[in-house]
């Protein structure tokens, strides 16, 4: 790419972001953008300046050298200084100090863009850092996108219904042989210190479910008294399960005699063809066990994502190397919603597998932890001090994930009990030979 393509393509991708962060905070009033729509997520207005504060850091005052806009509010926008709990009683900026803010920032990014030389030095190598600071504010887009999931009060997001499955039969699951595969990456340029370096890893045969598991085949482990049987739950799931008073995904309640959900203000049906969304870890391995399967490792995922067996090369998607297109996979918020199981024919991994990328993030039975030789890159706070913690792995990005913010080697960890994230998961079996 020369670097006037690669100037453009980082205008854009930071004009993407900032016109979906736009869109998120514009469809609220300015009384909804300071109020903390649960104890889980921050106001509205606090992503906002944390978004414009974090590309202020890494942007103006870094590569840029420029002097600081705002550097009295440092510490009010670090997400490690305040828990999100506390952050509506910060003395934030209001919503028309934070967009003034995010503009400034922007235009001077804009100035800086066109003037630094993008290599010679690792953070602006490939345009990295602007790459980073992208992600960044997609993914507090994404955030945002489940802080309006969590609001009450009538509708403010549209969007289309997502393609519908063609009409074929799938096989339930795919084979995996067993080998090594070429696991993270070395080359791609705006991937993060987590996913590198590229390592072989060797995986045993697997089987592994065509798609996500559906609200349909959920309904049926809820139906058959899968909340209610320790059986299925590992220890500390049940627990969970009994603190929390767990019988269904998040979001869903009874209506009479069937189940409904509230999707981003609208009540409607269970759709049954659509993958299941709003269940933590700890319900998925619940499920896993009961169909008597499990939840598969994370080379297990990425093996199935992008190992090609033709070749014996990792592809960067499971289509192949080119970006995602709304042909490939449902990403970026052009839909509300997951796409029905067997959907995006286009996006299939070599080996048959779909929808591995976009749709919902599917929990695995995988820690953080760093692959062999990783150094962390630009600041250990991005994920160095998270590796041993509490953690679960999350591929695969959701309908709420931007293209920038996914790969196939992209790396997303969360506490086992998270709901309110667009997780899904689809199970796993170990192949026994006879
Ligand atoms: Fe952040």
């Amino acid at each position: 790419m020369t670097t006037f393509d690669l100037r453009t393509s980082i205008a854009e991708a930071l004009e993407r972001s900032r016109d979906r962060s736009t869109l998120l905070t514009d469809a609220v009033d300015d009384d909804e953008l300071v109020r903390q729509h649960s104890k889980l997520m921050s106001p509205l207005v606090w992503d906002l300046a944390h978004i414009g504060n974090q590309e202020e850091l890494w942007l103006v005052r870094d590569v840029g050298g420029r002097e600081p806009v705002r550097q009295d509010i440092d510490e009010l926008y670090d997400a490690f200084q305040h828990p999100r709990a506390e952050r509506p009683a910060l003395p934030l900026l209001n919503p028309t100090e934070a967009r003034a803010y995010v503009r400034e920032v922007r235009d001077k990014v804009f100035d800086v863009l066109d003037r630094t030389p993008l290599e010679g030095r690792d953070l602006v190598d490939n345009g990295f850092a602007f790459g980073m600071i992208v992600q960044h504010e997609q993914q507090h887009d994404e955030t945002m996108l489940a802080t309006h999931q969590l609001r009450k009060g009538a509708p403010v997001l549209h969007a289309p219904n997502p393609p519908a499955a063609p009409a074929e039969r799938l096989p339930a699951e795919v084979f995996v042989p067993s080998g090594p595969f070429e696991m993270g990456t070395t080359i791609e340029p705006w991937a993060l210190d987590n996913e590198r370096p590229a390592h072989p890893v060797h995986v045993d045969s697997y089987w592994i479910d065509t798609t996500p598991v559906s609200n349909g085949h959920y309904l049926a482990f809820m139906d058959a008294g899968g909340y209610d049987d320790p059986r299925w739950w590992s220890e500390r799931g049940w627990a969970y399960r009994n603190e929390a008073k767990l019988v269904a995904p998040r979001f869903w309640q009874r209506d009479g005699d069937r189940w409904v959900r509230t999707r981003f203000g609208v009540v409607e049906p269970i759709p049954v063809d659509e993958p299941v969304v709003h269940v933590c870890f700890f319900e998925a391995e619940a499920y896993a066990a009961w169909a008597g399967k499990r939840l598969p490792t994370e080379p297990e995922w990425e093996k199935a994502a992008r190992f090609d067996p033709a070749t014996g090369r990792s592809r960067r998607y499971p289509w192949g190397d080119e970006d995602p297109t709304a042909e490939h996979a449902n990403l970026g918020q052009r839909h509300l919603r997951p796409a029905p199981v067997g959907a995006y024919p286009a996006g299939q991994s070599p080996l048959g597998v779909r929808q591995l990328i976009g749709d919902v993030w599917e929990w695995l039975d995988s820690d953080f932890q760093p692959y062999p030789g990783f150094k962390a890159f630009p600041y250990k706070e991005y994920s160095e001090v998270f590796f041993g913690g509490d953690y679960k792995m999350l591929r695969g990005g959701s309908f709420g994930t931007d293209k920038a913010a996914v790969r196939g080697t992209f790396r997303n960890w969360d506490h086992p009990i998270r709901r309110q994230i667009f997780a899904g998961f689809r199970c796993a079996r170990d192949h026994r030979p006879g």
